[in-house]
């Protein structure tokens, strides 16, 4: 496996609760890896410990090979702006701008012109099927429609790494199949690595892998196909 994203020995802690105790996590190119778990097992922590979000208090976090936990504040929020993307479960549009300015918005965080931007967010919008729907905005979306626009502003900067909390929480089983299968197709088109986690083993089994963590640690690890 070509890794992209590593961490190494993450441990995490919040006052007298550990959140993460020890966890070894790989992810490749075109690999896509689910978290499952209890409530309170440490699934959003070790996410957001791995896209540089929260520090870890131990081991390391590396992104094609170099360290990134030890990064200052800014030079980690530019490399999450340009290196990855995220798709929460829900409220991540922005309500006032058009589908096509929200896809745009992260290349335009990264300077592109608008124009150009907007251009580019466009061609996203085929792929997912939301030919159409440029101009809609998020209020004027079904929320399948509004995820697959989350996911094209996710993509939209190319990013080494996609990280999805939950990205079908709010979605029926028909809409939350749909989504995740474009969500894992688009992702490994594009050559990215995708980390998702999720409570749903039927939308985990889309993905390559399955790590199940309990109470901070890997409790099993299952490959579904051979990369
Ligand atoms: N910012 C925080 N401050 C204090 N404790 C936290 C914080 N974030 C998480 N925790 C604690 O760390 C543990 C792991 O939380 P985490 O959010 O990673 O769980 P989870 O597996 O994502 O749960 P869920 O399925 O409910 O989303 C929990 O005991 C939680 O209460
Ligand atoms: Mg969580």
């Amino acid at each position: 496996m070509n890794t992209v994203l590593a961490g190494h020995g993450l441990v995490k802690k919040y006052g007298s609760t550990t959140a993460l105790s020890g966890v070894d996590v790989e992810v490749g190119e075109r690999d896509s890896l689910a978290i499952m778990g209890p409530s309170g097992s440490g699934k959003s922590t070790l996410l957001h410990t791995l896209a540089g979000i929260v520090r870890p208090d131990g081991g390391q976090v590396l992104l094609r090979g170099e360290r990134i936990d030890k990064l200052g504040e800014n030079r980690l929020s530019a490399l999450r702006r340009k290196r990855f993307g995220f798709v929460f479960q829900f409220g991540q549009l922005l309500p006032e701008l058009p589908a096509e300015e929200n896809v745009a918005l992260p290349l335009m965080l990264e300077g592109m012109p608008r124009g150009q931007a907007v251009e580019r967010a466009r061609r996203w919008f085929a792929p997912l099927g939301l030919d159409g729907l440029e101009r809609r905005r998020p209020g004027q979306l079904s929320g399948g429609q509004a995820q697959r626009v989350a996911i094209a502003r996710a993509l939209a900067v190319e990013p080494d790494v996609v990280f999805a909390d939950e990205p079908t929480g709010a979605l029926d089983q028909t809409t939350s199949t749909e989504v995740i299968r474009l969500l894992t197709s688009v992702t490994r088109e594009q050559g990215a690595a995708l980390v998702m986690v999720t409570h749903d083993a039927d939308v985990a089994a889309h993905c390559d892998r399955v790590l199940q963590v309990r109470d901070g640690r890997i409790s099993n690890h299952t490959q579904y196909t051979v990369a």
